[in-house]
């Protein structure tokens, strides 16, 4: 693959904004595009500057939703260099989520050197704050322009950066989630282990109705029985029980977290026992009250790790930990942010430095 790189002319390119980036607002000076068809295949990939696309307004993604993201990032490392968090994972999953929404998929290899060479150029847009970073977004969508065909012939690859705060405001402090009991985010052989925009725009319904009662953020119950405890968000979500940590399987409802799977490795290695396991919410929120569950948080890339100080089901508000910071949870995330930052020596060959 040959990258043609356009860069932006020095009076128009900006320099990283000082003081807050806020989550997804603003973007880097350049992005990378890619286009499929199914007579030529992948063609080759083009870095230009940021800015809008012409494109037809029956383009299919507008339409029919096939489209397929990724989300990781790219974070600052004490001696200036760049690290890249389990990338691979993130290229093997977009792979995945495309063949379950018929999408191309895309050599592991240029993949990675799409991303590696739009960070190259745009370096000095991944922060030094000791919490920020910049969110890379590779994302694939249908481009043909009908709104008869259901198949993608034509298809668009594209990845932005965004440099980001954590991604609650509050930062690394216990949010309150309401248990939804009444919409689902995702049915067993659906296409919830996708990374696909439907699913999230299917989930904006019922965060606001959290919202609005004062909630942060909503746990999403199985579709079946609104029984079992899957996911909280756009993020898993993990329980602590003495000296163990406990999850929600991965029954194809869930999207396989990178933080989750690091979490539970890293859990490991640190002494922790660790089971993956169907959660009953009746049993759960008894197991709170009882002091049996000790703490709760929810992972995932744009948070890392965001603890649970309360959980609101049925009409009733239960605290966790007494709404402070659990042991465990803040061992986890200084453990996994310290390598993901370079602050610490990474063990687990997950990060893979640039510059
Ligand atoms: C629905 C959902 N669950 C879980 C996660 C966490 O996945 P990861 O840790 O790979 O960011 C995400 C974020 O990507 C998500 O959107």
């Amino acid at each position: 693959m040959k990258i043609s790189v356009n860069s932006i002319s020095s009076d128009q390119a900006r320099s990283l904004p000082d003081g807050k980036f806020g989550f997804g607002r603003i973007f880097s000076n350049h992005m990378l595009t890619r286009t499929f068809t199914d007579e030529t295949g992948w063609q080759d990939a083009e870095i230009q500057p940021y800015g809008p696309i012409p494109m037809n307004l029956s383009m299919s993604v507008l339409h029919y939703g096939q489209e397929i993201f990724e989300g990781t990032k790219a974070y600052r490392r004490p001696d200036g260099k760049i690290n890249l968090f389990r990338i691979d994972q993130n290229i093997k999953r977009f792979n995945r989520s495309a063949v379950r929404m018929e999408l191309p998929i895309m050599d592991e290899e240029e993949h990675l050197e799409a991303i590696v060479s739009l960070i190259e150029l745009d370096a000095s847009w991944v922060p030094d704050s000791p919490d920020s970073s910049l969110y890379i977004r590779p994302t694939l969508v249908s481009s043909e322009n009908t709104i008869g065909s259901l198949n993608a012939n034509e298809a668009l690859f594209f990845i932005l950066l965004s440099p980001v705060d954590p991604y609650f405001a509050t930062g690394f402090n216990p949010i309150s989630v309401f248990v939804e009991d009444e919409y689902v985010r995702a049915v067993r052989g659906g296409v919830g282990e996708a990374k696909t925009g439907g699913n999230y725009a299917a989930s904006l319904h019922a965060t606001d109705k959290a919202i609005k009662a004062g909630y942060k953020q909503v746990v999403w119950l199985d579709a079946i029985e609104r029984r079992y405890v899957e996911e909280m968000g756009g993020m898993n979500i993990c329980f602590v029980y003495g000296n163990k940590l406990v999850t929600s399987p991965l029954t194809g409802t869930i999207l396989p977290g990178i933080t989750r799977d690091s979490l539970l490795i890293l859990a490991q290695d640190l002494g922790y026992e660790t089971e993956e396991r169907m959660i009953d919410i009746h049993e759960l929120i008894a197991d709170i009250k009882s002091g049996v569950c000790t703490e709760a948080f929810a992972c995932g890339t744009a948070a890392v790790i965001a603890p649970i100080g309360k959980l609101g089901y049925k009409g009733e508000d239960v605290i966790v930990n007494n709404n402070e910071v659990g042991a465990m949870t803040r061992h986890l995330y200084d453990e996994l942010t310290g390598i993901q930052f370079g602050r610490i020596p990474d063990r687990f060959g997950w990060t893979l430095q640039i510059g």
